[in-house]
């Protein structure tokens, strides 16, 4: 059956990161994955992680048998908390109720997998661009997908007036995927008062959003970034919400996410969630536990959350330094091009502005690594690499 086989297309964000791996240069150059690294190019273990790992070794809470389909029930508690704050009506009335998932993309497939069995004609409608793994996990489910303006290329901002007139188009019962915050490729996130305009055409047209909540924190404070979930919930509406804290905890290997239903009341809640479980049942049966419990531990802890906040707090103030860094060095080496939108940016990513054929340039000459759109991982810029990357930048353009 394997001998016909041709090799499958590689995928576009790992793949340039095993040819990275390879590049013998000393020199070169990683703005290709979302993994955030510190200033000397390392990706830490959070401070607050490390202690909760000491509690747990001492707790030796690391055996026992599967966890529940949905996963732990104190972390499912303090995901919905981080989310609308734990005093929220929704959280005290068990209307928004959690799953633990491998990650933010298993949440994201449980979520599609919820969807296509609960609403099978359901179109799920993406911004354009998004996360190029949406395209794959929603199909996977086999949702029909369109797409809604999103970021304007030329004027580097969001296409605010072309995503309400698409969505108006959008018929009750449809999908919309939302990126809660620090939107992925783009760094462009809706204004507190867009997403409230957003929120109110959500509750008219009927449709059912989906965040995707992979940043938390990143943009402008763990706060702050829930925003725009908010302010729908605020209306209502029904929602549902595919949190990743791979970033956030910087537990990127121990696959910590979850799947947020938000409904009317707590029996439809429930009702939702026992296809919630059905759907995890037949996908991986049941979560690892390891992760979720280091992140619970952290979360019930005064002590070590004030640490966690602290974290978030370093990560995301080192990636808004470098954003500033990278424009002024930039602006410094050419006047080529204007790049002071990177500034104005939130999150990891932001669209270079470069060309397929400079991205090609850049890798083979500099071993500069960006993906074949030009987005850059603000977070894979070092102040020990500043000046190579953009000396190497400069001399494509
Ligand atoms: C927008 C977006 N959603 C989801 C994910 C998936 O997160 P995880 O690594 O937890 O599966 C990512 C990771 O890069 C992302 O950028």
């Amino acid at each position: 059956m394997f001998e016909s086989l041709l090799p499958a297309p590689p995928d576009p964000i790992l793949g340039l990161t095993e040819a990275f791996k390879e590049d013998p240069n000393p020199a070169k150059i990683n703005l290709g994955t979302g993994i955030y690294t510190d200033d000397n190019g390392k990706t830490p273990t959070l401070d607050c992680i490390s202690r909760s790992e000491k509690i747990l070794a001492e707790k030796s809470t690391s055996g026992g048998g599967y966890l529940p389909m949905t996963g732990l029930a104190e972390y499912d508690r303090s995901v919905v908390e981080l989310l609308f704050g734990a005093d929220h009506e929704m959280v005290q009335s068990g209307r928004a109720l959690a799953a633990q998932t491998p990650g933010g993309t298993g949440g994201l497939r449980v979520a599609a997998d919820f969807i296509a069995r609960t609403n099978p004609g359901a179109k799920l409608w993406m911004s354009n661009p998004t996360w190029a793994n949406h395209n794959g996990i929603f199909t996977a489910a086999g949702l029909e997908l369109g797409t809604y303006p999103y970021y304007d290329q030329e004027s580097r901002t969001l296409a605010f007036d072309e995503m309400v007139t698409a969505l108006k188009n959008v018929p009750a019962g449809d999908v919309v995927l939302f990126h809660a915050c620090c939107h992925n490729p783009s760094g462009m996130d809706p204004s507190p008062a867009q997403w409230e305009e957003l929120a109110e055409l959500a509750a008219a047209q009927g449709f059912l959003p989906l965040f995707d909540f992979a940043y938390q924190g990143f943009g402008e404070g763990l706060v702050e970034d829930a925003f725009g979930l908010r302010a729908f919930a605020a209306k209502g509406i029904e929602l549902l919400v595919a949190s990743s804290f791979s970033k956030n905890f910087g537990l990127y290997n121990q696959r910590v996410g979850a799947m947020t239903v938000v409904a009317g009341a707590a029996e439809a809640a429930q009702n939702a969630m026992s296809h919630v479980k059905l759907c995890i049942r037949t996908n991986y049966s049941n979560p690892p536990a390891h992760g979720a419990r280091l992140v619970a531990t952290v979360l019930a802890d005064a002590e070590l959350r004030t640490i966690w906040e602290q974290d978030v707090a370093t990560m995301r103030n080192r990636i808004n330094s470098m954003r500033r860094l990278f424009v002024e060095t930039m602006a410094a080496k050419t006047d080529k091009a204007d790049f002071s939108f990177v500034a104005t940016q939130r999150g990891m990513f932001s669209f270079s502005g470069l060309s397929k054929e400079q991205v090609l340039e850049i890798r083979e000459k500099h071993s500069v690594y960006i993906v074949g759109s030009g987005r850059i991982s603000i977070a894979g810029i070092t102040s020990a690499n500043i000046e190579p990357l953009c000396n190497a930048l400069a001399s494509v353009l």
